[in-house]
């Protein structure tokens, strides 16, 4: 038995050789390109995934939450970018992370913002590096590329004594809408191209900007070249998973994050069997449609490893249904039996287990913890 077979399950899995690898090939592409990777740890939410990021050549991380940046500065990062649009419940939080030498910046979109943060970081005696939200085209937040507020915003944070205008900064989630390298990259240069072009207009405007921050993992992957840009903040990268792959930003080789589970029923008439992970284990994400247009929640493998050709096809929470149609795999997959589920959507994924159980093959060589909570 390996060691795989002693686990209680569900079980979080991630293959520490292909995150070493993701990691290193992301943190060459990025310098190769001249710019400064700045990855979103929200993916993994772990102190030793930021460590190989770090040993990757990264400068600084990027964060979803203030629990992220608190467990990350209490292990020695100090450059952090907290990534979700800034509001008044956690102005002085922000400042007194500041004040305690961490570099904590913060973005926003809003013209109401600067001026009580800017009031909070005078408080504490601390400058707040504050980036403007640009919308690349992805229609989540951010402003206008070439209104009037981007100027307007990028001036106010720049009269308040306490805060820094860092820059500007998008992310282009509509990447997630590309299928295969050539829709891949038109969104990669529009993500690179507005904001540039939105640089040049502020500084014609008469606002210098400092930088220019982008990313998201499928335009990282395929960017041509990164001129104008200086830091890409990818994050899901680290792990991959099968979106990114029916995307093409990756094979499945890549993909290194899985959840042990065991079959907890079989039913032979109907063809079916029943694993231990639901809707909690694996997260409700269903990713993207196969290219046979199956929505699923999560490819099966065996312990170790290899593609069943199955997929997860419906959840409750704590069971996940998969249909069998082969008879010699259904015999094989009785109760008792474990699989690997290979996600979907390894961010949200991750983010329902406390902790990782490392691997190496099927080798069990660690335990990570994930940070999670806000
Ligand atoms: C603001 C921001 N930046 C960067 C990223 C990283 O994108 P990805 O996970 O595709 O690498 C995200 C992901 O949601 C994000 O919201």
């Amino acid at each position: 038995m390996s060691d795989l077979g002693a686990l209680t399950t569900p079980s979080l899995l991630v293959d520490r050789t292909r995150v070493e690898r993701n990691v290193a090939r992301m943190g060459a592409r990025i310098a190769g390109l001249g710019a400064t990777l700045r990855p979103h740890v929200k993916t993994h939410k772990s102190i030793e995934v930021g460590r190989l990021q770090a040993a990757a050549g990264m400068r600084g991380i990027t964060v979803s939450t203030l629990a992220e940046a608190r467990a990350f500065a209490a292990h020695g990062f100090d450059d952090i970018t907290y990534a979700v649009p800034i509001e008044r419940g956690k102005f002085e939080a922000v400042a007194q992370m500041n004040a305690a030498g961490v570099r904590l910046a913060v973005i926003t979109d809003d013209v109401t913002v600067p001026g009580p943060l800017g009031e909070a970081a005078r408080q504490a005696g601390v400058t707040v590096d504050t980036w403007v939200k640009v919308d690349c085209g992805y229609h989540r937040c951010g402003v206008d590329p070439e209104g009037p507020s981007l100027a307007e915003l990028a001036r106010r944070i720049g009269e308040r004594t306490h805060l820094r205008f860092a820059g500007i900064l998008a992310h282009a989630g509509h990447s997630y809408q590309a299928r295969g390298p050539t829709e891949i990259l038109a969104v990669a240069r529009s993500e690179r191209d507005v904001m540039v072009a939105a640089a040049a207009h502020l500084a014609s405007a008469g606002v210098p900007v400092p930088a220019v921050s982008i990313g998201s993992t499928p335009t990282a992957m395929g960017v041509d070249h990164l001129t104008g840009v200086h830091e890409v903040r990818a994050g899901n990268y680290a792990f991959f998973d099968v979106m990114q792959v029916t995307i093409g930003s990756c094979t499945a080789d890549d993909c290194a994050l899985s959840v042990l589970a065991a079959v907890v029923h079989r039913d032979p008439k109907r063809g079916t069997v029943i694993l231990d992970a639901g809707g909690i284990a694996l997260s409700k994400d269903a990713g993207i449609a196969d290219a046979d247009g199956v929505t699923h929640y999560g490819r099966v493998l065996d312990v170790e490893g290899r593609d069943l050709g199955l997929r997860v096809t419906s959840l409750s929470q704590e069971h996940g249904v998969v249909h069998v149609r082969d008879d010699a795999l259904l015999t094989r997959l009785g109760v008792g039996a474990r699989v690997r589920v290979l996600v979907n959507h390894s961010c949200l994924t991750a983010a329902q287990h406390a902790e990782y159980v490392v691997c190496e093959g099927t080798a069990i060589v660690g335990r990570w913890v994930n940070h999670r909570g806000w």
